[in-house]
């Protein structure tokens, strides 16, 4: 059995503060999923040199690819070398989309500073009760949790949903006040994944449904939302991979000007991985397309980690505007 540790005692810091000051100061924290060593340097590195505060994300998926302990440790390291980067930038350990109670309690007891319990493939009651159950574990061990209310299009890690529904503002308050969540993820139009939208020639991507979003803000004035899904699938990654022999046709996301009135607004937490997984793809492919007789893991994978450390700085800069906020 994994051993229990506090988040505390490995530098991590929960939800709480970042998300305070990011609904008062306007801008969005930046929620970046990591399952290896590359991809948490180049979000730590980022993070480091905007001076972001940031919550790095385990999906089930990444539990099970790289081991939720291992996860937990690197975790550990990313505090020390931001630390030795002379940076005391706030970061965050968050379970993304766990389904069940026991993955939630898992987390919590080996270090994990926050977690979100999905329970929004189930009825409304149940989702009720077992996020109630995940808070009732977390709060007395000072751990921030995420619920979800309202289904996204495509798949939620194992979640998978045929069609999305938008979340119902009536629903937002009483979730809220029976589970005692500390931010809510809602469905306003976006979706998990590469293609978030079917565009007909010539067609614009949809806007999201800011209606829902103010209404529920309306509701809960000052409440954390959080928006999953928020990809702009950037097309030069769509193009490289395209180029060198991939094939991605129809891949699209989330407008960054968008994504820039989102965290102007109450939402306060945007969750990114389909981008950065584009950019290490694209850029490992256009690097052993160019360089045949290389079989040095670090060159293409390093060439990745700079582009992921380039988007990630955008990212936080011109989209989010979390930079300078840690
Ligand atoms: O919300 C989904 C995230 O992009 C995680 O995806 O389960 O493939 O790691 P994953
Ligand atoms: P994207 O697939 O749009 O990057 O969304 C990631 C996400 O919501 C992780 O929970
Ligand atoms: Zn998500």
């Amino acid at each position: 059995m994994a051993d229990t540790v506090h988040y505390s005692e490995l530098g991590l810091v929960n939800t709480r503060d970042m998300f305070k000051k990011a609904v008062g100061g306007g801008y969005a924290i930046p929620a970046y999923n990591f399952n290896n060593l590359e991809q948490l340097q180049a979000i730590i590195t980022a993070c480091v040199e905007t001076s972001s505060p940031v919550i790095v994300q385990v999906s089930k998926g990444a539990r099970e690819y790289a081991n939720q302990t291992m996860l937990r440790y690197m975790a550990m390291g990313a505090v020390q070398m931001a630390r030795e980067m002379g940076s005391d930038i706030p970061i965050c350990l968050h379970l993304d989309h766990g389904d069940t109670f026991e993955i939630c309690k898992s987390c919590v007891d080996s270090g994990f500073s926050s977690v979100m319990i999905d329970g929004s493939h189930l009825s409304y009651d149940e989702n009720v009760a077992v996020t109630r159950k995940v808070v009732e574990y977390a709060h007395p061990r000072d751990v921030t949790v995420e619920g979800e209310l309202g289904v996204l299009a495509g798949i939620e890690d194992e979640v998978s949903a045929e069609h999305s529904s938008y979340t119902k503002p009536e629903e937002v308050e009483d979730f809220v006040t029976k589970t005692g969540v500390d931010s809510l993820a809602i469905s306003i139009g976006t979706s998990h994944g590469a293609y978030k939208f079917k565009l007909k020639e010539g067609e614009e991507v949809p806007p999201l449904r800011f209606d829902i979003l103010e209404e529920c803000q309306r509701r809960l004035p000052g409440f954390p939302i959080v928006l999953h899904g928020a990809s702009s699938v950037v097309q030069e990654y769509v193009e490289l991979i395209n180029r060198y022999g991939g094939k991605m046709e129809g891949a699209v996301g989330v407008p960054e000007e968008q994504l820039r009135r989102a965290a102007a607004s109450a939402v306060c937490k945007i969750n990114i991985d389909s981008d950065g997984r584009l950019a290490v793809t694209a850029k490992v492919r256009e690097y052993m397309a160019q360089n045949p007789g290389e079989f040095d893991p670090r060159k293409y994978l390093g060439t990745a980690r700079k582009e992921l450390i380039k988007l990630i700085k955008h990212k936080n800069e011109a989209v989010l505007g979390s930079a300078g906020r840690a």
